[in-house]
């Protein structure tokens, strides 16, 4: 038996969509595999009465089955479903791990990233890596067709969840097919901007690099209470804020004495709008 924890991650921030992810130091999932005949699924946890035990439908199923590695998994939920925190990407993260481990197949950090992805499909209808790369790898990652790579930090984060369910599916919908060519500079201009801060560990930059202008207002106009909380977490002292993966939570960088009251500005900005929201302080983990 092998169990192996894999982290919640933040995916885009903002100029990066679907491929700057971040792993956040809490919370996580916890899964627990067994050699077996055929891959069995068992739920525990946080909100794990909306995930599918079918094996088919559950991405640590289909990572077992694109491993070729059956078991009988167990998923401990500590990361709550359709939050925008990389839950379905923490289930498969972990189960890659544990199945790695588990039939000794020695797979290199990409192969597992790629498996792991392929769990994400059966959630959101595209195999994208940004979640299970920083799941997998820690740190802040950047993901290509032709690789992924991971940059060590520990950058001060607030997460903030509000109390409502969104689908990856619809977020993923409203994203505008097409750009100009001034937006494409900008969106290019912060990426640069935002990968040095995480090189220099350096909020500002960081903050400033996440501000993009064609995916996350498309997502941001889907979260109630967004712009009140973004609003309050900069007058706060947040460097920066923005969607996290496909929302409703949202990520606030900033220094890290700022976290408390980063987190109290983001739920009274939510609580405003008459939306109950949790924030926790974190970092990149
Ligand atoms: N990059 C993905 C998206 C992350 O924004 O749709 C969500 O899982």
């Amino acid at each position: 038996m092998v169990t192996a924890w894999a982290p919640a991650t933040s995916a885009n921030l903002g100029s990066g969509f679907d491929t700057f992810g971040v792993a956040l130091d809490r919370p996580g999932d916890v899964v627990t595999v067994e050699r077996a005949e055929e891959t069995t699924i068992e739920m525990r946890g946080l909100g794990s009465e909306f995930i599918p035990e079918d094996p088919a439908k559950n991405t640590a199923g289909v990572v077992a089955a694109e491993l070729d590695a059956p078991a009988r998994i167990t998923i401990d939920k500590g990361v709550r479903p359709s939050s925008g925190l990389g839950s379905s990407a923490a289930s498969a993260a972990a189960a890659a791990v544990a199945l790695d481990d588990l039939y000794d197949l020695g797979l290199d950090d990409e192969t597992l990233v790629r498996a792991a992805a392929e769990g994400e499909a059966v959630v959101s209808g595209d195999a994208h890596a940004d979640n299970v790369a920083p799941s997998i790898l820690g740190g802040f990652t950047i993901v290509r067709e032709d690789g992924v790579f991971s940059v060590d930090t520990d950058l001060a984060l607030v997460a903030c969840l509000p109390d409502r369910v969104g689908s990856t599916r619809e977020a993923r919908d409203v994203v505008p097919q097409e750009t100009t060519l001034d937006e494409l500079v900008h969106t290019v201009g912060s990426a640069a901007t935002l990968v040095a801060g995480m090189y220099e560990n350096d909020p500002v930059r960081v903050g400033r690099g996440m501000d993009e202008r064609v995916v996350t207002p498309a997502r941001a106009a889907l979260i109630d209470g967004y712009d009140a909380a973004r609003e309050a977490a900069l007058d706060a002292g947040a460097t920066g804020v923005t969607v996290s993966g496909a929302g409703p939570s949202v990520l606030a960088v900033c220094y890290p004495g700022r976290r408390r009251d980063i987190a109290a500005a983001l739920t009274s900005g939510f609580d405003a709008e008459g939306i109950d929201a949790r924030a926790f302080q974190t970092r990149v983990g």
